[in-house]
């Protein structure tokens, strides 16, 4: 789980302010959870679950050719406490898929991607269903360039919790014609 050699150390947190992204590419107007500053603290780790798979394919977009799932773009920043961006921090995601069914044999709905200079990342897949026993939730390992692993979970705001769902990891969402827009700030030391 935590011993990924190729994975640089990371850690989470979220923020709270207006989404800094000046790209089209990610969700301007969305919130994002906790802020980094002063009072910032670090995005909680999760447990990993049973369901993860190592060396994933790199890539920003888990969606199938044909695929008629409700699409959901997730983005965000990956910064430091101190609102420091950290530029190429490691992001690998993993979820189930519409019917609530993980590939274990595979790797749909599994991959990673690298955040930009500025720290932020873009992710699109499909929205996960909800299966028995858990909130809805997409996991993710978050690792800053040379840094510890952090592995942690997000959730889906106006869901049902379970007993790992906490509200510093629930992110900022938007639904729109086209697909769900979720937003995210990993504050992470780094
Ligand atoms: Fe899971």
């Amino acid at each position: 789980m935590d011993s990924k050699p190729s994975m640089h150390r990371r850690r989470l947190l979220g923020a709270a302010a207006a989404l800094p992204f000046a790209g089209a590419a990610f969700s301007q107007d969305l919130p994002l959870t906790p802020a980094c500053g002063a009072q910032a603290a670090l995005t909680p780790r999760q447990t990993e679950g049973p369901f993860y798979t190592p060396d994933t394919p790199q890539r920003g977009s888990f969606v199938e050719p044909g695929s008629r799932a409700q699409r959901l773009m997730l983005s965000g920043r990956v910064v430091s406490p101190q609102c420091r961006p950290v530029a190429r921090a490691l992001l690998d995601f993993w979820h189930c898929d519409e019917k609530g069914e993980y590939d274990n044999v595979g790797f749909r709905n599994r991959g990673h991607l690298y955040a930009d200079a500025e720290g932020r990342f873009r992710l699109e897949t499909v929205f996960p269903a909800i299966y028995p026993g858990r909130a809805r939730h997409i996991h993710v390992k978050v690792q800053a360039p040379g840094r510890r692993i952090l592995t942690t979970q997000l959730y889906f705001p106006g869901d049902a919790r379970d007993g790992l769902w906490r509200p510093e990891l629930v992110v900022a969402m938007e639904r729109r014609p086209e697909a769900r827009h979720a937003a995210f700030q990993f504050i992470i030391d780094a």
